[in-house]
């Protein structure tokens, strides 16, 4: 997601605490400069920068077991996790139809979480000897870089070059504010005719996170989902981004009111510490693959599946969700944002601003909008000179911060980004004149010869 020929340098970061990376001035180690962690470094962080409880639990577990083959071995960091993990989500889906999930299977990234359900949605099937050869996805949602993941992902400039190589998906309209019964009618027109021959139905639930941060409505997405169980599709929520807390509730996607049949966590899982991924899935998905002979078992294997420091870090992330007022600071953030979205949404240069538990987007008007925005890459520039991490995506600016972010941290993004507002606006401004001026000219040589 770099074009090096264009890019500047990489900044060297030397450490980081909280929401705060350090990062290297000029050339010298140990001269650093603050810059605030707008994304949470990708989406990951979610309690802040080495966090000392995860720090601790990391380093125990290296001097104790780093890694182990996870095939015919197990070990205490992942039955713990497995055994947090299966009650958090009991706990946080108590009030939602559909089943429990029971059982985890550990990868390391939130591709492969995506991958394995739909090996294990496909193999589902398979084994239930049911042909369904469909899957169905919402346009925009962004599911990962494997082709796998980006067959269910939304076609563009991302995945252009591989079109060929993927598999056919279909791409449901993103229900949108205004045209929900629309896509809602649709859907249940489409499932009328395919239904019985689609095995899942993948989505990233209430917000599309790389397609800028596009906010839907709970009370669809429960009405799709229970189209689907009608015609008993399975469904795969990807909380990759918003799990673990950036919708204002641990899940997503029990703000709708169901449990998905497999349940794809990564990012936020370790508290941002170290890659993992996890597919939840529900007793009959694993029974599907429980047979006697092997040619039946479900096929997929990682490496460093449940890896020991991954998994003590996991388990450290999650007690510091039962210890620490980790809600309450979601919270406060999502009330800061929503104030800064009053003054945002009255500049005449944003067409939208959108909030959602810790993400604030704003979308800035842009005739030449999308994710090759020219207005992109000077944000980014500005914002990094002024010591704040934001990677909009195209023209749209967001803010996705770890949740231990001060309020005087928060306020000097909101302060940032209205003056690299300012700045692009003025840009523009200058660009258009400067268009306009080479267009006179244009003209008047045409004149002349003539
Ligand atoms: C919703 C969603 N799914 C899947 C992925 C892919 O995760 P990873 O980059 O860890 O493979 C991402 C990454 O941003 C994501 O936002």
């Amino acid at each position: 997601m770099t074009q090096h020929k264009t890019a500047g340098d990489a900044l060297h970061v030397e450490r980081a605490e909280g929401a705060i990376l350090h990062v290297r001035k000029g050339d010298v180690e140990g001269q650093t400069r603050p810059i605030i962690d707008g994304v949470s470094s990708w989406w990951v962080n979610t309690h802040g920068h080495c966090h000392p409880k995860i720090v601790k639990a990391v380093q125990e577990q290296a001097a104790k077991l780093e890694q182990v083959i996870f095939a015919g071995f197990t070990h205490d960091p992942a039955e713990k996790l497995t055994r947090k993990l299966i009650s958090t989500v009991r706990t946080e889906f108590r009030r939602c139809e559909g089943s429990a999930l029971e059982f985890a299977f550990y990868s390391d990234s939130g591709s492969t979480s995506i991958e394995i359900a739909l090996k294990m949605a496909i193999g589902y099937f398979a084994e239930k000897g049911e042909k369904r050869h469909r899957i169905i996805a919402l346009d925009g949602g962004y599911h990962g870089d494997t082709f796998g993941t980006m067959s269910t992902g939304s076609r563009g400039v991302f995945n252009e070059q591989f079109e060929p190589f993927l598999f056919d998906v279909k791409h449901m309209p993103f229900p949108r504010k205004g045209i929900e019964g629309k896509v809602l009618s649709y859907f249940n027109r489409y499932l009328k005719k395919y239904g019985s021959e689609v095995a899942a139905f993948v989505f990233e639930p209430l917000v599309q996170g790389a397609a800028g941060m596009r906010i839907y409505s709970p009370a669809v997405l429960k009405k799709m989902a229970s189209m689907c169980r009608e015609h008993g599709i399975l469904l795969i929520a990807d909380e990759v981004m918003t799990g673990f807390g950036r919708t204002g509730s641990m899940f997503a996607c029990s703000k709708a009111g169901f449990k998905p049949d497999l349940l794809c966590l990564s990012k936020g899982i370790t508290g941002g510490f170290l890659p993992m991924g996890a597919t939840l899935a529900t007793r009959e998905i694993y029974k599907a693959f429980y047979k006697d002979t092997k040619a039946e078992q479900f096929f997929h294997s990682t490496s460093f599946t449940a890896n020991p420091m991954a998994c003590a870090a996991a388990v450290a992330s999650l007690e510091i969700w039962e210890d620490e007022p980790v809600l309450e600071n979601i919270q406060r953030v999502c009330e800061s944002h929503r104030r800064a979205a009053g003054w945002f949404s009255a500049r005449p240069d944003v067409a939208e601003v959108r909030v959602k538990g810790s993400i604030f987007a704003v979308e800035v008007e842009d005739d030449n909008g999308g994710y090759l925005s020219d207005m992109a890459q000077p944000l980014y520039d500005f914002m990094l000179d002024n010591g704040v991490l934001l990677r909009p995506i195209g023209n749209i600016a967001y803010i996705l911060p770890p949740y231990c972010i001060k309020e005087e941290e928060l306020e000097k993004i909101y302060e940032t980004l209205w003056r690299g507002l300012d700045m692009v606006r003025d840009r523009g401004k200058k660009k258009a004149s400067e268009d306009d001026g080479r267009a006179a000219n244009e003209h008047r040589r045409y004149q002349n010869v003539a």
